[in-house]
This record gives C-alpha cells, structure tokens and sequence, in this order.
C-alpha cells in the first residue's frame, strides 16, 4: 500500500493549507524575526545590573507594554538570591533609548532600572497597562517570611510561613504609575482593601498586560476577577468585575466583535487553557478550548487589529504542550470571536543562540512598526531540561509574515 503511505504524506504536507479560511495579504510582506536576551541573570556574561550595582540571580514573569509615544516598556520580577516564586524579590524592567527605535537592537534598549524593591518582601506579577499618557502597573506583594506553600528555606536559613488571611500574611495587590513614560514611578499604592475579596490568602494579579477598550474602560486581569477602569484617561475609578471559576494567571483581551475575551491558566490538572467571554456586565462560564493545550503555565494574548487593513487578528502565545514549557508558539485567530486559531509557528523556528530552552511566562505588545515584541522565559542556568531554574528573559520581534511562513499551525 506505498501508494496509500504517499498519498498520506501529501496530505500531511498540505493539510496545514487547508485551516488557511483566511487568505490573509501580510503573508505576502517579508518574513522579520529578530531575536535576542533582554534580561541577563547574574550567571552570565554582561549581567544587567541596578545603577546601584545590585544584579539579580534570574529575572522571570515579564510583561510588557507600547506607551503612547510608541516606546517600549519591558517589566519583570529581579529575583535576588534564588529563581523560586519567594524570597526577596524586586520589580525591574527596562525602556527603550528612544520612542522609534522599537527595540530592535540590544543597543536600543536602557539599562536595568527598578520600580520597587524595597525591603526583603516578594514584588512581583507586572501588570501594565497604557493609558494615554499614564502606565498604570499593577503588582502583587507578600511579606518576605511568607511563600505561597509555606516551609521554604531562605538563604539565611529560616524557613517560610504559609500564606494566611492574615493582613500580614496575605497577598497584598499594589498600584503605582508613571506620567514621564516609564522614567519614574509614584510610590506604590496598597489597593488590596479596594479591589482583592475579604478573606482572601493566595492572590494574583495577571501577570501580563492589561487593556483599554474601544469604549474607554480600562480591564486588567487578575485572579479571579477582572479590575475595571472607568472614568477618564489618568484619572480612574476601579472596580471589580468577579468570575466565577477564572484562573489565577489570566489573560485578557477584546477580540474583534467587541467583546471581553478572557483566556486562562489551567487550573489543578487541566491539559487546556480556561476560555470564557462576556463583557463589562456580564460573564459566560469558563472552559476547555481544546484546541490550546498547556503545561499549566501562563500565557499571552494580544488584540492585533479591527478589520480595516486586512482581516482582524488577534494573537496569542504558550508554550503549546501538556507536559512541557519548552514548546512556545504564537498563534494567529482571524475569527471574530477568536475560537480558532488558524496558523502557528513554533518559536524555536528561530533559535536564540545559547539561550538553553526557551519556554514558559510570556508576554505581547504591538510596535509602532507593526511588529509582535514578545518576551520569553528562558532557562540559561540548566540547558539539560532541568526544570525550575529560569533566569533570562528573551526579547523577540517578529512580523505577521514570519509567522504565516512557518511549517505548522
Ligand atoms: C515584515 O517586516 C518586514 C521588514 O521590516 C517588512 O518589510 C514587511 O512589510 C513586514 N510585513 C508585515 C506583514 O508586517
Ligand atoms: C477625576 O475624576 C473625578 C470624577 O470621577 C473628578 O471629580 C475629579 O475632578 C477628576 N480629577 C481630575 C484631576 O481630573
């Protein structure tokens, strides 16, 4: 049966062609990826360290947002001493040099800069969101003798409480913001009494970005709840939106019909990540989309354009595995509702020259030269596939046409 094997193969190798329901033109432009570290941990050549001298032992959970005058801003999590979610962990990130340089180069980019770090507590989940002038970033805190499962070690030996529904002991959620494009922040405000539940412990507030609405409101992401921003640009009023069976890392975005598309971490064993729509006054309920399997990480999701240039597109990026965080792919939807994900291209397509494996936390932002800017976790410390020992973050630009060239969907 050679023939049937043959026949079998052909198929194979133009079934990718047959999800293509939208003959999208950017296929047609030149393919561009460029791709390089941004954050570089203590353990490396050139590390990225504080004006103070101050250099972190790995950098996880970026995010990371376009301002309005079309610079990039890049946050992450500077973990001190150790590459575990606790412990003395500072809030840093990066701009770049100027407002049209789009990060293209390492050259583009400034140094390492803090947003807080104060004392020995764990700053962490950035969570931006532009708006107009203003970069509002929402953070979560906890204590620094506190960890998520309780009974950590710390470096000095002493070891961790669980994290309780104490008002010390708790996750607190944190807002500062910034009125000079990125250059200086406000000192962190604790919003947890305003906008995290009575009696909560374990909290989370994206990590990734938040989003305006073609309305005005402001939506940012967080566990189990959306935060609402209304009023007017700088000058917001914020709320809760609850869902009911939401993630604790969820991603938010408005698809192309206008609506409120939350796409969320799977939650105890789940294989697939969390979807539910609705809009700023009601919800649906969350569930599988079977067609975006997942290792139990987080993810990114990103509205690229409304219908006018071309199809709307909406972009999401995980690492595209059950089992595995070293599967990153970027997927395009032109569906308005963002229920199928047309095409794909694994990010290893375009390797990072010694960056160990690539995968787990990212995050997307559109460049003023229409390009997806996206930072990646990487692991530099243990390339053998070791887990848990993220330290570098990656930054990759690359346009629509790369990923319309790629082999896979
Ligand atoms: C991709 O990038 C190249 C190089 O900047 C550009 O010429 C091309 O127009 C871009 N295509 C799309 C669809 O953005
Ligand atoms: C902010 O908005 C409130 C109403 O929501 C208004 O009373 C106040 O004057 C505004 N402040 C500024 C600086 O615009």
């Amino acid at each position: 049966m050679r023939w049937l094997q043959g026949a079998a193969a052909l198929w194979a190798l133009f079934a990718p062609l047959s999800h293509a329901v939208v003959d999208d033109p950017a296929k047609d432009a030149a393919p561009y990826h460029r791709e390089f570290v941004l954050f570089r941990s203590a353990n490396m050549a050139s590390p990225d360290k504080l004006s103070s001298g101050i250099g972190f032992h790995s950098f996880r959970i970026p995010a990371v947002v376009r301002t309005s005058t079309g610079r990039i801003l890049a946050f992450a999590e500077g973990r001190r001493h150790t590459n575990e979610d606790f412990g003395d962990i500072n809030l840093v990130y990066k701009r770049t040099k100027t407002t049209n340089n789009h990060g293209a180069d390492p050259d583009d980019w400034e140094g390492l800069k803090e947003v807080v770090g104060s004392g020995s507590g764990t700053w962490g989940n950035p969570t931006p969101v532009v708006d107009g002038d203003t970069i509002y970033l929402f953070m979560s805190w906890n204590g620094g003798a506190y960890s998520q499962n309780g009974n950590n070690k710390l470096p000095d030996g002493s070891v961790t409480k669980k994290i309780d529904t104490s008002w010390a002991g708790r996750r607190h959620l944190y807002l500062t913001r910034s009125t000079d494009d990125g250059k200086t922040w406000s000192k962190p405000e604790d919003v947890t009494k305003e906008l995290t539940p009575d009696g909560w412990a374990w909290d989370a507030v994206g990590p990734g970005i938040g989003i305006k609405l073609t309305t005005g409101e402001l939506v940012v992401p967080a566990q189990r709840r959306n935060i609402i921003g209304r009023g007017t640009p700088g000058n917001r009023t914020w709320s809760l939106q609850m869902l009911p069976g939401g993630g604790s890392e969820g991603t938010i975005a408005q698809t192309p019909d206008g609506k409120l598309y939350r796409n969320d971490r799977p939650g105890g064993d789940g294989d697939y990540r969390r979807v539910a729509r609705g809009t700023l006054t009601s919800f649906g309920a969350f569930a599988d989309d079977t067609g975006l399997p997942d290792p139990r990480c987080e993810g990114s999701v990103l509205f690229y354009n409304q219908a006018d240039d071309g199809p709307a597109r909406t972009i999401f990026m995980n690492s595209a595995s059950k089992d595995s965080r070293r599967h990153m792919r970027v997927r395009i939807s032109y569906d308005k509702d963002a229920k199928k994900w047309n095409y794909g291209r694994e990010l290893s397509d375009a390797p990072v020259s010694g960056a160990g494996y690539e995968g787990g936390y990212s995050s997307m932002c559109k460049t003023a030269d229409f390009k997806i800017g996206a930072l990646v976790e990487s692991d530099f410390y243990n390339d053998k596939g070791g887990g848990n020992s993220y330290r570098a973050i990656i930054w990759r630009r690359f346009n629509l046409s790369w990923i319309l060239h790629g082999p896979r969907n």
